[in-house]
């Protein structure tokens, strides 16, 4: 086996503009995922049944179904229905986001319920509204227990955007494996794009451990 660097340096620009597109869906992903999750959330602790139901029924679909296949479904299918012709990166944001949120919707729930009861208790004795129990004593303790698993949730976008290759949108897999296509060479792209994905998420990690020490 003769270990080829040439053809990654001859990749490496592409790597690594696929590398950029990948930090990009992932961000935006969970953004959007975030913004929709807290809906969802909400919705699933809500006590107004036809709230809690249908939320329910989002994150069971999009946690009992493997991404791939709801890739798959969003390029194919819910793309071109809105746009009329397929978009792979705008696929990519949409069926991440749309996974991200049931996610993080369980991330926000867990994070509020696990908030003592005698807290919002003692609120409401001293005659603060449920608004204001929920802004001033229950959400500032639950953000922070929000944070480790939101970083966890992060990462695993970061790693998961590999599979948007299948469709063709042009990230950091995308280009390993047309690298592969044009060498017939395996180490090379994988190791490569696995250094690559290591370093995001090492450096995340990294970042998150920070924070929370912060917070
Ligand atoms: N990779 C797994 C799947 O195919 C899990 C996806 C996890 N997604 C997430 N946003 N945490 O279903």
């Amino acid at each position: 086996m003769n270990f080829r660097f040439d053809i990654i340096v001859e990749y490496l620009p592409l790597l690594l503009k696929g590398t950029l597109l990948t930090i990009g869906i992932s961000i935006l992903s969970i953004l959007f995922g975030s913004v929709l999750g807290l809906g969802v959330g909400l919705g699933k602790m809500s006590h107004r049944w036809f709230l809690r139901y249908p939320m329910s029924i989002y994150v069971n679909f999009f946690r009992g179904t493997p991404l791939l296949v709801q890739i798959l479904l969003v390029h194919f299918g819910v793309v071109p229905l809105f746009l009329g012709t397929t978009n792979a990166i705008v696929a990519s944001i949409v069926a991440l986001s749309l996974n991200s949120a049931a996610y993080t919707a369980e991330i926000f729930r867990a994070g509020i319920q696990s908030i003592d009861k005698g807290q919002t208790e003692a609120a409401h004795s001293l005659g603060m509204t449920h608004f204001q129990t929920m802004r001033l004593i229950i959400l500032p303790q639950a953000i922070k227990r929000m944070i480790p698993p939101f970083g966890n949730e992060f990462i695993v976008l970061v790693k998961d955007s590999s599979l948007f290759a299948v469709i063709a949108a042009p990230e950091l897999m995308y280009w390993a494996n047309a690298m592969r296509s044009q060498y017939f060479k395996v180490w090379e792209p994988y190791l490569t794009a696995a250094l690559i994905y290591f370093i995001l998420t090492y450096s995340l990690s990294k970042l998150l451990g920070y924070v929370e020490r912060k917070v």
